[in-house]
């Protein structure tokens, strides 16, 4: 039997370089995210380097939609071994006073329920088996409250909190976490938050203006995949990517 993993959010930016690395080191991948053609073409990718995955509509922020999901990945695959909670959304950059609660919903939806349903669905399976290993994507915003993302912030504050109390429940039981925290990006979340917002020109230091300053998600991915190697000798509790700063001409 193959390693499983899923990968929530795993039709574009970091989430779809994750599944394509986890599936070139021979990993069984379930592909989770809402958007099936997308999707899709991801799996398409991954067969034509003779990788396995399997193309799974899911709407994370959804109970059902993700216990369904999970039914599907067990029944084709058997045991889940690796849980990647990477699908967000992250609102355009706006001051609190100026938010839209639809925008927050959507972001605590995804985010946090997201993150939760996943995990409260898979969790016990692993604890049960005693082998297991999730990562989630966490933000610096996540550890730095960040202006102009005051709600995406919280909840990426949120897991930092959910991962530090659910370490210390499941100690030594053979299951391991760690959370992952980049900085700025190049992904369509990356430009959707910084440039569909008017005041972008605003925006917190520590985010690149452009995309050509930000991280490659290629390079993040591969840091991600690399943890999870190390998890099995290692407790890799967090990690922080930062891109380089090029001194100034
Ligand atoms: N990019 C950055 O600068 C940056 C910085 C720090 C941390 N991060 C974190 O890294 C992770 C990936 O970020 P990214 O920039 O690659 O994101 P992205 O480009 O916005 O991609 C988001 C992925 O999540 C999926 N998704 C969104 N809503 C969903 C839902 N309700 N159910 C299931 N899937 C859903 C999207 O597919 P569908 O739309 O088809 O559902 C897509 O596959 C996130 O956790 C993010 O917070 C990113």
């Amino acid at each position: 039997m193959g390693k499983v993993a899923i990968v929530t959010g795993a039709s574009y930016g970091i989430g779809k370089e994750i599944a394509k690395q986890l599936a070139k080191k021979g990993w069984e991948v379930a592909l989770l995210a809402r958007g099936l053609d997308k999707l899709r073409e991801v799996q398409f990718e991954i067969a034509k380097e003779n990788g396995v995955s399997l193309a799974l509509q899911c709407d994370v922020s959804n109970k059902s939609s993700v216990s369904e999901a999970i039914g599907k990945v067990k029944e084709a695959f058997g045991n889940i071994d690796l849980l990647i909670n990477n699908a967000a959304y992250v609102p355009p950059l706006h001051k609190f006073i100026e938010g839209e609660h639809s925008e927050w919903e959507k972001a605590i939806g995804v985010n946090v329920w997201g993150a939760l349903n996943m995990t409260r669905e898979i969790l016990p399976s692993m604890v049960n088996n005693k082998k297991g290993k999730i990562i989630f994507m966490g933000s610096k915003a996540g550890i730095s409250p960040t202006p102009q993302l005051a709600v995406h912030s919280g909840t990426k504050h949120m897991l930092e909190g959910l991962v530090g109390a659910i370490r210390q429940e499941i100690s030594g039981n053979g299951v391991s976490l760690s959370i992952v925290r980049p900085g700025g990006v190049a992904t369509p979340g990356y430009d959707h938050a910084v440039h569909s917002s008017a005041k972008s020109d605003e925006k917190p230091d520590w985010i690149p203006t452009k995309s050509s300053s930000c991280l490659d998600p290629v390079v993040v991915a591969s840091q991600v995949v690399n943890i999870v190697d190390i998890m099995d000798s290692a407790d890799i509790t967090d990690i922080n990517i930062a891109a380089v700063t090029t001194p100034s001409q």
